[in-house]
């Protein structure tokens, strides 16, 4: 089990997800620069496209409670729902393009350089990367300086 609480709570968030098509749970925890957390879930819909992932669900729980501005650190784990209840898989799970997008935003209005802690079902494998690091040369709101 991993030692890093806000991974627990990635893990535990993603038991709430909705995801009857995929049968892919994820959660996401969010940490304040505060320490306060926002926690989310993807949740799909039988028209496919419309499936939220569980960053952004987060995310938007995060801007309701705290801030985009004051993101410090996000976790995030998925995996399958086993016999047992709990949420279980191999492979540390990174953000999907959008969701990168959507966290560089919050980076660019803090200037923080976002931590993200991916972590598999099992919570027994992570890996640490930034936001800058997973997706560089991104565009992001500093990007439209040159709108008229
Ligand atoms: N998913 C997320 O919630 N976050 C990601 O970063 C990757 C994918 C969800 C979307 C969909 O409900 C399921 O995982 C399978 O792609």
């Amino acid at each position: 089990m991993t030692a890093d609480p806000l991974i627990a709570h990635a893990r535990r968030a993603a038991l709430r997800a909705y995801a009857p098509y995929s049968r892919f749970s994820v959660g996401c925890a969010i940490e304040s620069v505060d320490g306060e957390i926002s926690v989310g879930a993807n949740m799909e819909n039988a028209c496919y496209r419309l499936g939220v992932c569980a960053e952004v669900a987060a995310l938007t729980a995060a801007a309701s409670s705290f801030g985009l501005d004051r993101i410090a650190r996000i976790a995030v784990a998925g995996g399958h729902i086993g016999v047992d209840g709990a949420l279980a898989g191999a492979a540390p799970v990174t953000p999907c393009g959008g969701c990168r997008q959507a966290i560089y935003e919050a980076a660019d209005l803090s200037g923080l350089d976002i931590e993200i802690i991916s972590a598999n079902g099992d919570g027994t494998e992570t890996m640490a990367a930034t936001i800058r690091q997973l997706l560089p040369h991104g565009f992001g709101p500093a990007s439209l300086k040159d709108a008229g």
